[in-house]
């Protein structure tokens, strides 16, 4: 049986979805077996970061026993599964919703890390897709805004069993105002696992439908995204030094 990771922050926009896409690719990289999940079902766009579009199988028809999960995993780039969530207008009843459970079950007898891309705030949805992962992965950004629904994000896990790793501070680096690691883990009561920095590359690689670990493998937020993949699923992993200092002892 695999391992499972829902990556969640409460607050919308943060970069769960970056991280979904591209910690999978990473740990691909790593040579694992690693299938990446929508749960966003309303506002489904895992898939466009893979540059997959228009897939005829989707999470939404697996809850509405329509389809069978296995119709819906389609190979992405770098040997990653994707299960696309399907864009949809219907609201999914408790009890479709209470299905997540069992199809990340069957997904994980194929599939060693299973990843779960979290729709923001803390509804129906967001509690379905806690209550269903093993381990909790909280995302916030280095600004106060971001914590609150991280915390609450924290205590529903905590309520239902759902074993919470740590934080990411994704963003990280650009503003003197940034809170610092020490503050976010006190405010949150939680460990920052790992920390990926603002980068101009990150819009590039989702504009090109690539993950930036593979489009633009060297760039700062591929590399410390890798580091923390690597982490993740304890894999030894040490980031080539930066190009500047690569320069400097050439000199
Ligand atoms: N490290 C980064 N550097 C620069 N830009 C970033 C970074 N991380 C995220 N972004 C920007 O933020 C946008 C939102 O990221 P993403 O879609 O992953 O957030 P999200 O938390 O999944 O949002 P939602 O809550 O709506 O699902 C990205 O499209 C990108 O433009
Ligand atoms: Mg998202």
């Amino acid at each position: 049986m695999g391992l499972s990771i829902t990556i969640a922050s409460g607050k919308g926009g943060v970069g769960k979805t970056i991280l979904a896409a591209n910690l999978g690719a990473a740990i691909a990289g790593f040579g694992k077996d690693v299938t990446v999940l929508d749960a966003d079902i309303e506002m489904a766009n895992l898939e466009l970061h893979f540059g997959l579009e228009g897939m005829k199988t989707t999470l939404y028809d697996v809850l509405r026993n329509k389809a069978d999960i296995k119709d819906a995993i389609y190979k992405g780039p770098g040997g990653v599964k994707v299960v696309p969530s399907g864009i949809s207008l219907y609201k999914l009843r408790k009890a479709e919703l209470a299905k997540l459970k069992d199809i990340l079950e069957e997904l994980l007898k194929g599939t060693e890390v299973l990843l779960i891309d979290a729709p923001p705030g803390i509804g129906g949805d967001v509690v379905a897709v806690l209550a269903a992962g093993q381990e909790l992965l909280l995302v916030v950004t280095p600004e106060f805004a971001s914590i609150p629904g991280a915390l609450k994000t924290k205590e529903v896990a905590k309520k239902l069993g759902t074993h919470v790793l740590g934080v990411v501070v994704n963003r990280a680096g650009h503003d003197e105002s940034d809170l610092k690691v020490e503050e976010i883990e006190t405010i949150l009561g939680l460990k920052v696992l790992g920390a990926v920095p603002e980068d101009p590359e990150v819009r590039r690689s989702v504009g090109a439908g690539q993950p930036i670990v593979l489009r633009s493998p060297d760039s700062p937020a591929a590399l410390a995204i890798k580091k923390l993949a690597a982490e993740l699923i304890g894999v030894k992993y040490t980031p080539p030094a930066p190009k500047s200092l690569l320069r400097f002892f050439k000199r």
